[in-house]
């Protein structure tokens, strides 16, 4: 603000001194000119009698002394026509006499002097030793006869004097329009922020009369003052695990989390030595989540997918997790083929993710996958309520695997405190119009308390497929569906990452990484290296991220034979025709760039099908010099969000797709649009190119935006608005029990 104005002032300084010239320039030619008409005046008005006393050297010295009176006029001559002098008044300066004046303006040298012509306009302005002076010359003629001409000089110093005046006059006038245009307006706006700020306390604690120019927003600021509000009461600073567990034992008396999500956090795999394995899946939702869980306890509902995750389970089909440390449990549900078949490779995958994501594959809704999905969700729903040892347990949904849950699961516990979360992109309301089931989906949503997505668009494009589809009332000054007399708020939580990390803490340093992924690689010291990290999906755009590093190395032929980029990719669903091709799309288009760039052993796409356990991930992204999530569509994207975890060091560029969630927050990554390769490559050839301090910068930046907005406030949100839902709910009830009381005690 104070620049801003520094600025203002400086302007309004060069406009002053701009115009002050401009007004100093027209008022001397104004005052030059009218200087010049007095004195034609004089001598017209003169010309008679000098032309009478031109003989008469007294008389004519006479007049010549009455014209001089005048107190602007210095002196004055009468000149003959051979330039001779007839008389002149004292002191009359010598180079405008007769002598020198006649033979200046004389035109022809062979004629006769002609002084009516050679004199007409003529005028001058000159500087003497005392102060600037105009002369002017008229002829003085009897009848038809010339008798010669006079010179008048004039002084012009008083006109500096004027133009000194002018000026001043101006300078203030300008100030005090400064004043006026900055001063009234800042006491207007500080006088409007004091009553603004009195309506705006009076229209906060609810009293008195306010004036309504902030009835519009009036609902967005509760919203906003509540949120603040509960925020800073709940955790001042930074969230924890420990906050979290305080904030859940404060608000909701330590009551257990139930966790409903297919994915489960811990896979227990039969290795081909016969040996058991745990294997952490690639999955955002379980990077999320995780921490949360060991944070909270309670128990993890999700699908037993692993080879033998059936002989790791106790007789009610529990696994206590993390192994040795033993904080929560995970409850395994057992799917059959079929079943796996239509609940998570048709309607959840074939319907429902390409339903979701911008990404071009055509979503299949069939009959038979429909009626495994709601059964399979009925199963988890019954599993859920199972686990539960109150009549409001507080549990959490997760993703769209399970739409349907959140209502079944309502009405067997009618009490429950149901947090939904949508993982992934909420289309728009046409689009969602095309699926068969879409109503029955919004209603099963509807059964939760809080609906959460990753942003407000997918709020406001749930809520446009509710008002679309559903005869529901939309509360829009809270942002709640209301269904049958249940209400569900529907909010934007963006997910986040466990901060501080462990993955990152336990990590070798980050050039030891790099030492590690050389030496594994064979790469040369002055290599470079870009890493992403999928599940390989249609939606990760891994086709257009490699077709990005072949352009790159079309275009800057200095990376050729430096820069590889390795691809960890996770294969994934691969029992889905879409995601068999795509794994044989990308091997081939990795095949074709190493064919036509690698040689000597340079290998420029190093791609990695196979699942990955995290300390090789975070070993590749802290040796990277760029980490590129190019993903076409994706709610949030928490690789881009681990990648920034990971650099310790400030070191590393982030290239991330605009078409993420993450793009959002992490504002200071090299935003790019994946499907254009001329500008994703030309990012990557920036990333490469960029100075050490800049990404350090960056890095910063977006390192305490994950440190502030970690998962523990994420899920502390979540459950601190639970908290206060429930309490309101409780509240009505006793109301509603009281009034009850009351009438019939009146009866
Ligand atoms: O993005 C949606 C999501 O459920 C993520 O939360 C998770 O990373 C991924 O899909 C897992 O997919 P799947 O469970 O099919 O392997």
């Amino acid at each position: 603000m104070a620049q801003l104005i520094l600025g203002l002032l400086i302007g309004l300084a060069l406009l002053t001194w701009a115009a002050s010239g401009i007004v100093q320039t027209t008022a001397r030619e104004w005052f030059e000119r009218d200087v010049r008409s007095r004195a034609h005046l004089v001598l017209a008005g003169a010309s008679r009698s000098l032309s009478q006393t031109w003989d008469n050297p007294q008389e004519l010295q006479g007049e010549l002394l009455t014209i001089a009176r005048d107190e602007r006029v210095i002196a004055v001559e009468a000149c003959g026509v051979d330039f001779s002098i007839r008389s002149s008044t004292p002191g009359f300066p010598e180079e405008f006499s007769c002598t020198q004046v006649g033979p200046r303006v004389r035109t022809s040298a062979s004629t006769a002097f002609n002084a009516a012509e050679s004199l007409r306009d003529w005028n001058t302005v000159a500087m003497l030793p005392t102060g600037r002076v105009q002369v002017t010359a008229m002829p003085v003629s009897a009848g038809e006869h010339e008798l010669g001409f006079v010179i008048m000089v004039q002084d012009l110093s008083y006109i500096e004097a004027r133009e000194g005046k002018a000026r001043t006059f101006l300078i203030v006038i300008f100030v005090i329009l400064a004043i006026t245009a900055f001063g009234v307006p800042l006491l207007a706006a500080r006088s409007a922020r004091h009553e603004w700020s009195l309506e705006l306390r009076r229209l906060l604690r609810g009293g008195g009369k306010h004036s309504g120019e902030f009835q519009p927003i009036l609902s967005d600021l509760r919203e906003l003052v509540g949120r603040m509000s509960s925020e800073q009461q709940e955790i001042p600073g930074q969230w924890t695990a420990a906050s979290l567990k305080q904030a859940l034992n404060r608000h909701l008396h330590g009551e257990k989390i139930v966790i409903l999500a297919n994915r489960e956090p811990y896979v227990h795999q039969r290795a081909a030595d016969g040996q058991i394995e745990v294997q952490h899946p690639a999955s955002g939702l379980v990077t999320a989540l995780e921490p949360v869980m060991r944070a909270c306890s309670g128990v993890w509902v999700a699908h037993g997918s692993g080879s033998a995750d059936r002989e790791t389970v106790d007789l009610e089909d529990h696994i206590s997790v993390p192994p040795g440390e033993e904080s929560y449990r995970i409850r395994r549900v057992w799917l059959t083929e079929e079943e796996q078949q239509g609940y998570y490779c048709g309607f959840s995958n074939e319907g429902l993710w390409p339903l979701c994501h911008v990404a071009h594959a055509r979503p299949v809704f069939r009959a038979e996958d429909w009626r495994q999905y709601r059964a399979v969700n009925q199963r988890f729903a019954d599993a859920v309520c199972s686990e539960v040892d109150s009549r409001d347990p507080i549990i959490l949904v997760q993703d769209y695997h399970f739409a349907l849950a959140p209502a079944m699961i309502r009405r067997r516990l009618p009490a429950a405190t149901i947090i939904a979360f949508w993982h992934i992109p909420w289309p728009n309301a046409e689009r969602m119009g095309i699926c068969p089931w879409r109503d029955e989906l919004l209603q099963g949503l509807l059964g939760s308390s809080i609906l959460g997505f990753h942003t407000q668009l997918h709020c406001n494009n749930f809520l446009d497929s509710v008002d679309r589809y559903l005869e529901t009332r939309i509360d829009r000054e809270n942002n709640a569906v209301v269904m049958r007399g249940h209400s569900t708020l529907i909010r934007p939580y963006p997910i986040a990452l466990e901060w501080p990390n462990h993955w990152v803490e336990t990590a070798p340093s980050p050039e030891e990484c790099r030492a590690q992924v050389w030496r594994d690689w064979g790469l040369k010291p002055n290599a470079l290296l870009g890493v992403g990290v999928d599940r390989l999906d249609y939606t990760k755009g891994v086709e257009e991220r490699l077709l990005a590093v072949e352009r790159l190395l079309e275009r800057y032929p200095e990376f050729r034979g430096r820069f590889s980029f390795a691809q960890l990719a996770a294969p994934s669903r691969t029992t889905i025709e879409r995601y068999s091709e795509l794994n044989e799309a990308v091997e081939a288009l990795a095949a074709r760039i190493n064919q036509r760039f690698g040689k000597d052993g340079y290998q420029p796409i190093i791609l990695l099908r196979s699942h990955h356990e995290p300390p090789e991930v975070f070993r590749f992204y802290r040796a990277a010099d760029l980490c590129y999530v190019s993903s076409l569509h994706d709610g949030m994207n928490l690789v881009a969000k681990e990648f920034v975890a990971a650099r310790t060091d400030l070191k590393g560029v982030l290239v991330l797709s605009e078409f993420t969630g993450a793009a959002r927050e992490l504002t200071e990554a090299l935003i790019v649009n994946p499907y254009d390769l001329e500008a994703s490559s030309e990012a990557l050839a920036t990333a490469l190119r960029m100075p050490i301090e800049e990404q350090q910068d960056r890095m910063r930046s977006m390192r305490s935006l994950l440190a502030q907005f970690n998962v523990y406030r994420w899920a502390g949100k979540m459950l601190v608005d639970a908290a206060r839902l429930r309490n309101q709910e409780r509240v009505a009830e006793r109301l509603a029990e009281r009034t009850h009381a009351d009438i019939q005690a009146t009866r």
